[in-house]
């Protein structure tokens, strides 16, 4: 059995049926089971990691996919080490590809410390470190129901968005097939795009023109607090991050296509699946 944390996030949405259609037996770990809306083939447990009794959700698991927001260190070296006392014989950790690139900012400090309590805990261990998610554009739903415009922060650049169907194909060959034991793999999509070549695809599949708006920071930050409900230190946290990952966001790696065998998934395929969401009056 896999035990996949996160598994209403992002990743997790996209990974708990991956690994159910490879035949795989999941366990699926949320906060509220009730609001969870997961796949009905997964064992779901409720659990916030700051107190649950960890051994007890360890329990009979093989494997687990190891993904936190927050505390990530913290968190992730508690999963780590209990894993490794409950018998589990791999560990997939959800990092970024910060840590490649040796960015100092504190969401990508805390990763590089999670990977290594993975690495150190025992059982057989895969990195994956994705960039930025094609998913983050969701943030632009309330703008463009709303006004027909994006509002980006000035300097936003050029980023080869990752799919996260794509790293929850990886994460299931890593979870669900031998060989990726100790390995480490950057993912990004295939391409780089600037934000306003971004808001042109969606735009374009949406059907009807989207304004793009550069905004300087400090509006930004408004913004994400006004209209988001982050809270401030979230938006420090996420900046500080942009400052780093601004300079190699456009780097594309290969991994993706080389484990998959096709190539990535594209921003307007992602576009074209998503645009029923940003339709008026939804
Ligand atoms: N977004 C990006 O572009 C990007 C790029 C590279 C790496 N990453 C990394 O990806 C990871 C996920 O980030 P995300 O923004 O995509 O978030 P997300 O996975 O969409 O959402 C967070 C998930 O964590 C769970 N969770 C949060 N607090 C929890 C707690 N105390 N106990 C148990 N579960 C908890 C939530 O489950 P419930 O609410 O159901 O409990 C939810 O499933 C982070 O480590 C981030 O650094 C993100």
């Amino acid at each position: 059995m896999i035990f996949v944390l996160g598994a209403t996030g992002k990743v997790g949405r996209a990974l708990v049926p991956a690994l159910l259609d490879a035949g795989a037996a999941v366990r699926a770990l949320t906060r509220d089971p009730a609001k969870a809306r997961l796949d009905p083939r997964a064992e779901v447990v409720r659990g916030d990691l700051d107190t649950a009794d960890l051994p007890a959700l360890l329990d009979g698991a093989d494997r687990v996919f190891v993904l936190t927001q927050g505390d990530t260190a913290g968190r992730e070296s508690a999963v780590a080490r209990a894993a490794a006392r409950a018998g589990v014989t791999h560990l997939v950790k959800l990092s970024t590809t910060g840590v490649h690139f040796g960015q100092t900012d504190p969401i990508t400090r805390a990763h590089a410390e999670a990977e290594q309590a993975v690495r150190e805990a025992g059982p057989a261990w895969t990195i994956l470190r994705p960039g930025a998610f094609m998913d983050n554009r969701f943030a632009w739903l309330g703008t463009i129901r709303e006004e027909n415009a994006v509002y980006v922060p000035e300097g936003d650049p050029a980023s080869a968005l990752v799919h996260v169907r794509d790293i929850a194909a990886v994460a299931t060959l890593a979870l669900t097939t031998s060989g990726h034991e100790g390995a480490t793999y950057e993912l990004t999509g295939g391409e780089a795009l600037t934000t306003e070549e971004q808001v042109a695809v969606l735009s374009e599949a949406i059907g009807r023109p989207v304004e793009y708006v550069e905004e300087p920071e400090s509006a930004a930050r408004e913004r994400m607090v006004r209209q988001f409900g982050w809270p401030a230190e979230a938006v420090d946290g996420f900046f500080a991050l942009k400052r780093e990952s601004g300079a190699h966001e456009h780097v594309v790696f290969d991994t993706v296509e080389r484990l998959l065998g096709r190539p990535p998934l594209t921003f307007a395929a992602w576009a074209r699946d998503n645009a029923s969401a940003y339709h008026h009056h939804e």
